[in-house]
């Protein structure tokens, strides 16, 4: 809990629910994210844009930071290796009032990607990593900036503490870590230790955790377990957008007790909602 008595804090934005659904490339759209928030509370991300695409104002661009006039928080989730492309890029999201909270992709694992050294394998150039979140931070003024990332390139190059306190240091407003590698794509189970580890590291930032929650208990766990500020949702609520009314219900209850064993019925749409 913050000092302003909500769940999570982003600048000036309260959120009382401490969930985000997780940018889902292709799923997190507009209208994906308002069938997820009819059933609960929390900050509901955009699809990725690249800052060039959005600086060249593709129409694909454009689509992709499209909100509808009933998301009061305008979350734009924001990928690129070049610092100047960023900064232009939120320059023009906030010059033109088009985003609330704007979050950087550090997470993508495809090999094309990684191999030239962009998405889940940037924070390894910590010099490059620490240019691109000051300079988004810098050119966002008051809106806040979060960064997403995994826990590194693999075993052997982890990322995730030092890539945390370089953004805990350029002012960002949380630090999102989906906790496994980017060799480990999305196999195994996630490394919630890491997600400890990291909040253990970073007391005085937001830490969310993300990797594996299907279920509000789930959720629950992983705060008690990594000590986490909030978590991330993706492949969860996938078909499932109830899911957000077991998160708040969940939520509801732990923030009146942590340590509530009190278990939380599950939401069962009947058949007619979910054709609906
Ligand atoms: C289809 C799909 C698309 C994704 N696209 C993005 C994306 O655009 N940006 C991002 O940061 N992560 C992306 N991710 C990763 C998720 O945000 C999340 O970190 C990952 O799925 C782990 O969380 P989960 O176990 O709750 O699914 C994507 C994941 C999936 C399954």
């Amino acid at each position: 809990m913050n000092t302003s008595g909500a769940a999570l804090q982003y600048g000036d934005i309260a959120i009382a629910t401490p969930v985000v659904l997780a940018p889902m490339a292709g799923i997190t759209n507009t209208a994906f994210r308002r069938l997820c928030r009819e059933y609960g509370g929390g900050l509901y991300v955009s699809e990725m844009v690249t800052s060039r695409a959005l600086v060249e104002r593709t129409e694909e661009a454009m689509r992709l930071i499209g909100h509808h006039e009933s998301e009061d928080i305008r979350s734009v989730q924001l990928y690129g290796v070049d610092p100047k492309t960023i900064s232009e890029a939120v320059r023009m999201l906030v010059a033109e009032n088009r985003a609330d909270h704007i979050d950087l992709n550090f997470g993508c694992p495809v090999p094309k990607v990684t191999r030239k050294g962009g998405g889940a394998a940037l924070p390894y150039k910590q010099d490059l990593f620490a240019a691109i979140v000051n300079s988004a931070v810098k050119a966002a003024g008051n809106i806040p900036v979060s960064v997403k990332m995994r826990k590194g390139i693999d075993a052997d190059h982890l990322t995730f503490i030092e890539a945390g306190k370089s953004a805990r240091d350029a002012g960002v407003a949380a630090v999102a870590l989906h906790a496994r590698t980017a060799s480990e794509y999305y196999s195994g189970n996630a490394d919630w230790s890491a997600i400890h580890e990291l909040k253990d590291q970073l007391r005085d930032v937001q830490v969310l955790g993300n990797g594996d929650i299907w279920s509000a208990s789930d959720a629950i766990r992983m705060m008690r377990e990594t000590g986490c500020d909030g978590v991330v949702v993706g492949r969860g609520c996938l078909g499932r957008p109830w899911l957000f009314a077991d998160l708040q219900a969940a939520f509801e209850e732990y923030a009146k007790d942590p340590n509530s064993n009190k278990a939380i019925d599950p939401v069962q749409p009947t058949l007619g909602e979910v054709a609906r």
